[in-house]
C-alpha cells in the first residue's frame, strides 16, 4: 500500500492520522467530562501539534476523490473537511487563551499567557478590553460555539459515510480502512 494519497485513494499515512485524530478527540472529551481539566489542556496542546502535522500532510498531498459524486456534493465534502481542519486548528488556541492557570505537563510547565507581564498593558491599551472579559469570551467560544460546531460537522461527516455505505453501497468506508 502507498504512503502518499493518490487522485482516487487515501494512502496509509492519511488513514492512520485519521483514526488517531478520532482517538484524540474521544480522549479529550473523556478527560473534560471526568474533570481532568489539566490533562485535557495538556493533551489539547499535544493534539494541536498533531493537527498542524496533519494539515501539512493534507497540503503536500492531493485531496483524493474516492467516489463519483456531482460537483455540488464534492464541494460540500471539501468544505466540510476544510471546516473540520480549521476548527481543529483554532480550538486548542482558543482553549489555551481561555486558561488562567499554567498547564502542567509533568516534565515541564506551560505558563498561561495571563501570567506574563506585558499582558495587562497589552489588553488595556491595545485591545481596550480587560483580560477577564477576554478570557470569558474565549471560554464561551471554546466550550460552546466551537464544541457545538465540531459536533455538527463530525455528525454530518459520519452521517454522510453511513449514507454512502448503507444506501448507496459504494464502498466509501473502505477508503479509510
Ligand atoms: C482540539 C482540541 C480541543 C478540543 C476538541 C476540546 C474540546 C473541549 C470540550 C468538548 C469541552 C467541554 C465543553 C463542555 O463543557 O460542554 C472543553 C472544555 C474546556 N477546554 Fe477544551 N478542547 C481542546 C483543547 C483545549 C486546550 C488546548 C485547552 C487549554 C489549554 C482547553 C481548555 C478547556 C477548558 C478550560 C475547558 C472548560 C472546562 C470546564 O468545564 O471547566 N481545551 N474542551
Ligand atoms: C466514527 C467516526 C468516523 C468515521 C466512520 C469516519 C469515516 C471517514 C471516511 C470513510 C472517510 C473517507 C471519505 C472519503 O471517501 O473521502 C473520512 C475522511 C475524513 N474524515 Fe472521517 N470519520 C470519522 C470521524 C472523523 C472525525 C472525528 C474527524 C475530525 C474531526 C474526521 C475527519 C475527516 C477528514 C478531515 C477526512 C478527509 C481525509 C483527511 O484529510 O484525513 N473524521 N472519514
Amino acid at each position: 500500500m502507498k504512503i502518499l494519497d493518490s487522485a482516487t485513494h487515501y494512502g496509509k499515512a492519511t488513514k492512520i492520522l485519521h483514526w488517531i485524530r478520532l482517538l484524540f478527540l474521544v480522549w479529550l472529551l473523556i478527560l473534560v467530562k471526568t474533570s481532568y481539566i489539566n490533562l485535557h489542556k495538556a493533551f489539547g496542546i499535544i493534539f494541536f501539534v498533531f493537527v498542524v502535522g496533519t494539515i501539512v500532510w493534507r497540503i503536500i498531498n492531493v485531496n483524493p476523490k474516492t467516489v463519483k459524486t456531482n460537483v455540488v456534493e464534492r464541494n460540500i465534502q471539501v468544505l466540510i473537511y476544510f471546516l473540520m481542519y480549521f476548527l481543529l486548528f483554532f480550538m486548542p488556541i482558543v482553549g489555551y487563551l481561555s486558561s488562567f492557570k499554567a498547564i502542567n505537563f509533568g516534565f515541564f510547565i506551560l505558563p498561561s499567557i495571563y501570567e506574563l507581564q506585558w499582558v495587562d498593558p497589552f489588553f488595556n491599551n491595545v485591545l481596550f478590553i480587560d483580560k477577564y472579559t477576554f478570557r470569558y469570551l474565549m471560554q464561551l467560544i471554546h466550550t460552546d460555539i466551537m464544541v457545538i460546531s465540531l459536533y455538527l460537522l463530525v455528525g454530518i461527516h459520519v452521517l454522510a459515510v453511513v449514507f454512502n455505505h448503507f444506501v448507496r453501497k459504494n464502498g466509501n468506508i473502505k477508503h479509510m480502512m
